[in-house]
């Protein structure tokens, strides 16, 4: 089964209004696509809306994408966003799960679970994502913790559903730090989350179908190896998506593979 390589550039809490602006400007001239991709970028909630204003008069195909929300409608729940606020301001895809949401801001499971199932009634796109630390890669849990945090987040998904989910594998200890996952570790782990989908959750369809993203320092110079893996279907990159260049370069390897 063949799988539209799929590439989002997570700008985590980076880049001011004109350096965002100035960085979108620069992805829609150079993410040119030889081929089919999908492609994402989120930016800060503050810059969604011009970021996507300068997206859409460049008539981009690179879709809007938020890091975070919160699952409720509205509310009092001071300093939230929700997903219909995200959607007027042209967002599609939304991240749950990120480690940094998980390890450094402590959202459990079952927050992760609420979001995703919002995020889905609320007709986005979601992008799930899961991966072990350094102490629990070293103690051999690396597929245990991978399947426990997809079956969580994915509880109560249905099998519709599941065509606007992605699986973003970014193990902890690669994000950020210049360590890369091998391409052999990230296959690894890929096949194993897929099989997960398959004999754990649903069936071989959806999971086949499912695309499952790489990031932990993903950059030109490890891409074109990691896509070259039967199960690794594009990127989800943080540092090298503030370098447009270095973005593109990327979308391009998952082009040429
Ligand atoms: P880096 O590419 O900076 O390691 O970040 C990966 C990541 O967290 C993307 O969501």
């Amino acid at each position: 089964m063949s799988r539209t390589p799929y590439v989002g550039g997570n700008w985590k809490m980076n880049l001011h209004g004109d350096e965002a602006l100035a960085l979108a400007q620069s992805l829609a001239s150079v993410t040119a696509m030889s081929g089919p991709a999908d492609v994402v970028i989120c930016p800060a909630f503050m810059y969604l809306s011009s970021v996507g204003d300068v997206l859409a008069k460049a008539g981009s195909l690179i879709k809007l994408g938020a890091q975070d929300f919160y699952a409720q409608p509205n509310g009092a729940f001071t300093g939230e966003v929700s997903l219909s606020m995200l959607r007027d301001v042209g967002v599609s895809v939304v991240l749950v799960g990120h480690s940094e949401r998980r390890h450094v801001l402590g959202e459990p499971d079952t927050l992760i679970n609420e979001k995703t199932l919002a995020a889905l009634e609320a007709d986005m796109e979601v992008i799930l994502c899961v991966g072990e630390t350094l102490e629990q890669r070293k103690a051999g849990k690396t597929d245990a913790i991978n399947w426990g945090q997809t079956g969580y987040g994915l509880a109560g998904v249905t099998a519709d559903q599941m065509t606007r989910v992605t699986i973003a594998y970014e193990p902890v200890w690669a994000i950020g730090t210049g360590m890369t996952a091998t391409p052999g570790d990230a296959q690894n782990a890929h096949q194993a989350i897929r099989a997960f989908v398959q004999f754990g959750l649903f069936n071989e369809s959806i999971a086949q179908s499912m695309r499952i993203m790489y990031g932990g320092s993903a950059k030109p110079a490890n891409a074109g190896d990691l896509i070259a893996q039967p199960d690794v279907d594009g990127f989800l990159v943080g540092g090298a998506s503030l370098v447009s260049d270095d973005f593109a370069a990327i979308v391009a390897a998952t082009q040429e593979n």
